[in-house]
């Protein structure tokens, strides 16, 4: 059987800010997403079988996970370009309800690996909207390591990643589902930025990010004051990493995951050690200068 495997990093938003709710339901939002080291490794492959076959933990029901989704989009793309069958593996590390993309990821793995199986099937312009199909954060997981992220979520611009630090990152205890905390923000928040007040900011996030020391970064999680209020455990876990000495710290998209920026892989090992020792969930990480090859 030909298959492909290749690792599917997480993300960290090293700024997300939201604006309100659009007539479509969805939010504008202006981010910096940085894949980092943390990753799924996902394996696609010819199956004997018609179908998609999905061989993984899931928690949902395989039509709803987002590999499964991908790889049926595309077939229905490829159309009689098609395999007839489509086995995926996938062996999970990034926590899901985190806030790192895991699923996301895991989808964009599936599209990149389908489409170097298989490069004439899909027009490489057209993985895009698939990709944006499956989910918002998708489109960025086909370019990355580092992107200055608008609309929805597709509107993806690669910029320069900067990899010159360390990562702890804390997981609360308690995952945070997407949609719940888009709620939670339209319900606490009367609104947010414009669109055009979103994109302009996002140029001065992107130059400080390459330039500033992080003990300079002013940029914030719009779900952050809303979500700290609710689940009293986030604040908990961001002064593990405050004490630690982080440098920069802060949640990722919707959450529960908390990063902190430190000057060395040490100091950052350091840091997910008190997380452990006040028995949290812990890992260190670095942001990746590209992404991984497939093999
Ligand atoms: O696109 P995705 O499936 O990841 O989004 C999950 C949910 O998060 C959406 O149904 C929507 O409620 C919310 N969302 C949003 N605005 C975005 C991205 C997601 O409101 N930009």
């Amino acid at each position: 059987m030909t298959s492909l495997s290749t690792d599917a990093p997480a993300k960290i938003n090293i700024h997300l800010a939201i604006g309100p709710r659009r007539k479509d339901g969805y939010h504008g939002l202006a981010s910096v997403f940085q894949a980092i080291s943390l990753a799924d490794t996902v394996t696609v492959g010819l199956d004997t079988e018609p179908g998609i076959r999905l061989d993984c933990r899931v928690d949902c029901p395989p039509e709803r996970n987002t590999m499964y989704r991908a790889a049926a989009l595309w077939l229905e793309a490829a159309g009689s370009r098609a395999p007839s069958g489509v086995a995926i593996q996938a062996t999970k590390r990034i926590p899901s309800g985190a806030g790192l993309g895991g699923g996301s990821s895991d989808a964009a793995a599936v599209l990149r690996l389908l489409a170097a199986l298989f490069p004439a099937a899909v027009p490489p312009e057209a993985l895009a909207g698939l990709a944006a199909e499956v989910g918002s954060d998708v489109p960025f997981f086909l370019g990355g390591p580092c992107a200055a992220v608008l609309g929805r979520g597709e509107l993806v611009r690669p910029v320069e990643p900067r990899s010159d630090y360390a990562l702890a990152l804390i997981h609360p205890g308690f995952p945070i589902a997407t949609a719940d905390a888009y709620a939670r923000l339209d319900e606490q928040r009367p609104a947010g930025p414009g669109d055009r007040e979103l994109a302009a900011e996002l140029d001065g996030v992107v130059g400080s990010y390459h330039k500033d020391e992080p003990g300079l970064w002013n940029f914030r999680n719009d779900f952050y004051p809303v979500l700290s209020g609710a689940y009293p455990g986030l604040e908990r876990a961001m002064g593990v990493l405050r004490t630690a000495g982080a440098s920069f710290s802060a949640m990722s998209g919707s959450g529960s995951v908390l990063f902190g920026v430190f000057e060395n892989a040490d100091s950052a090992a350091r840091a997910a050690m008190s997380a452990r020792a006040v028995g949290l969930s812990a890992w260190t990480a670095f942001p990746l200068a590209r992404l991984p090859e497939s093999v």
